[in-house]
């Protein structure tokens, strides 16, 4: 039987082990899934552990992010783009082989919710740590007309806006320059985690604005919950949990599982 885990700490609430035991039903593939939790310095002493136990991959969470795609010989795009893994794969070769399926993950959820692409869209991105730079490639992938970045240190935002200054539509500004709505808000910050609230102003939010939250919990997020007042479309991380997920069995068994939202909010009895 093919062995997985999930890394991080904490690790505890991850819900990977139930999604990876529900595509192995219905896909009739057999594995194991674990979760284990790790101090930092012991990570890459896990990695190698994993790795002569025979695992096939293993998921990467918080904080590990960079330490996982260090580790690795070789990356994919995205992996490369970001400098950071959310999976490692074990190839028979005895090398590791990273992915990160966080960016692609969020814009499949978002595209299934809009049932259309992201040509034309203005975005916000809340947020300037690890979760908004790891979905900056796959956002400006999608071939939006403009990405806004703000964050409660502004500089983070202006620093990241430069790495991209070449493709001239991303921009960082302050949240007092949020005069008018936007089509896409995406918080990526961790303000969520912590109970807060980020200090957007009700013009930046329309009828037709979808708000996302990439954090996902069973009741709505402070952020989900203050833009309910002001649009019908809001969505919290965990179909991006969820695609990102599916991405992950594909890389090792060449399939996506056909779990839907809807039948994972069942399951955890969130509904
Ligand atoms: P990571 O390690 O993933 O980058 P982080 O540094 O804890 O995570 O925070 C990620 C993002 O959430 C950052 O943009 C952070 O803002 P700062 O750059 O100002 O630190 C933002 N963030 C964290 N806590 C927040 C809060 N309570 N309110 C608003 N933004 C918050």
């Amino acid at each position: 039987m093919d062995k997985f885990a999930v890394i991080g700490n904490p690790i505890a609430h991850s819900l990977s082990p139930l999604i990876f035991q529900h595509f192995s039903r219905l896909m009739g593939q057999p594995l194991s899934y674990e979760k284990i939790a790790v101090e930092a310095e012991q990570f890459i002493a896990l990695i190698a552990q994993l790795q002569n136990q025979g695992y096939k991959a293993v998921n990467i969470t918080t904080p590990y992010k960079l330490m996982a795609f260090n580790l690795a010989q070789s990356a994919n795009t995205a992996a490369n783009a970001t400098q950071s893994a959310n999976g490692l794969t074990f190839l028979e070769d005895g090398t590791i082989f990273a992915t990160n399926t966080d960016g692609i993950g969020l814009v499949s959820d978002i595209s299934r919710i809009l049932s259309t692409n992201f040509s034309g869209k203005r975005i916000l991105i809340i947020g300037a740590g690890g979760a908004a730079q790891g979905c900056l490639p796959s956002l400006l992938a999608a071939n939006p007309a403009e990405i806004l970045i703000i964050n409660r240190t502004i500089s983070k935002a202006q620093d990241l806006a430069t790495r991209y200054q070449d493709l001239g539509i991303i921009k960082a500004i302050s949240f007092d320059q949020l005069t008018e709505p936007l089509d896409i808000i995406i918080n990526a910050s961790a303000a969520s985690l912590h109970g807060d609230l980020p200090p957007l102003p009700a013009a930046c939010l329309a009828e037709q604005t979808l708000c996302y939250d990439m954090m996902y919990s069973q009741e709505p997020t402070p952020f989900l919950n203050w833009a309910q007042q002001f649009t019908p479309h809001t969505a919290d991380g965990l179909g991006m949990l969820l695609e990102q997920a599916k991405e992950n069995y594909y890389r090792c068994y060449g399939e996506r599982p056909a779990l839907s939202l809807v039948e994972l909010r069942k399951i955890l009895g969130w509904d």
